[in-house]
């Protein structure tokens, strides 16, 4: 039967975050921010009331989402930390782990007398450990982008930021990142599915139905 999410409070984070330098520049990632915008959809599509918060993108707000567009980590974490109730949290996000510690206040010049530049970085605060830590916690799903021994990786992120599901996302040579098709396995505490590649909506619909299953149970 089709997933009904009439009256759940869904918060989603989406796309990258962009961590300044100076005024013009900023360290970023690949997150396009399509994986979060697709989940976005899928679970407005059941019901759902959406609040997407998103890094800087270029993708059209889904149908009868509520958006919100934050550059840095910490603006995310704000604008999260902002939302008093909500029923399911699912952080696509790619958030930058460090910020820059002091950022210049006019355009940093070359210094040719330097032989480098060193950036001083200082951590971000975890968003979706945050979150799991809530007294009144929301059913909480995460990602894990790795390049190496994925899932054992994810398997450790899931219990080390409280995550009820991880979705395990194999990264680099091209995939996942700003691609239209991904391919997760998906872990909770005592089972997994594996989800082949296959376009993004297609995942986010699967995802909402596994997420639907686990809350039920
Ligand atoms: O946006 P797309 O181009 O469609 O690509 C999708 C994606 C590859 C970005 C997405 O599927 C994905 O894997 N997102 C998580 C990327 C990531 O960098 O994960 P992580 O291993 O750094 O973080 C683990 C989890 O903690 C994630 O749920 C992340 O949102 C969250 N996190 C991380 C750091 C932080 N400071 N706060 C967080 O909430």
């Amino acid at each position: 039967s089709p997933v009904d999410w009439r009256g759940k409070r869904v918060v989603i984070t989406a796309g990258g975050t962009r961590e300044p330098i100076d005024p013009v520049r900023f360290i970023a990632n690949r997150s396009s921010g399509r994986m979060g915008f697709a989940l976005a959809a899928a679970a407005a599509a059941c019901g759902a009331d959406v609040r997407l918060i998103c890094g800087p993108n270029a993708l059209d707000t889904p149908p009868g989402v509520t958006r919100i567009d934050v550059e840095t980590a910490l603006q995310m974490a704000e604008a999260v930390s902002a939302i008093e109730s909500m029923d399911v949290f699912i952080g696509a996000a790619a958030v930058a782990d460090y910020r820059v510690a002091e950022i210049a206040p006019q355009k940093m010049k070359k210094d040719p007398a330097q032989p480098g530049l060193t950036l001083h970085l200082v951590p971000n605060p975890d968003i979706i450990a945050t979150v799991a830590r809530r007294a009144n916690r929301p059913f909480v799903v995460g990602f894990a982008a790795e390049t190496e021994q994925l899932l054992r990786h994810a398997a450790e992120k899931r219990i080390a930021k409280g995550m009820d599901l991880i979705c395990a996302n194999e990264v680099g040579d091209g995939r996942a990142f700003d691609q239209p098709d991904n391919a997760l396995t998906l872990i909770w505490s005592d089972g997994s599915q594996q989800l082949p590649l296959a376009p993004k909506a297609t995942l986010a619909t699967e995802i909402v139905a596994i997420i639907d299953e686990l809350m039920r149970r």
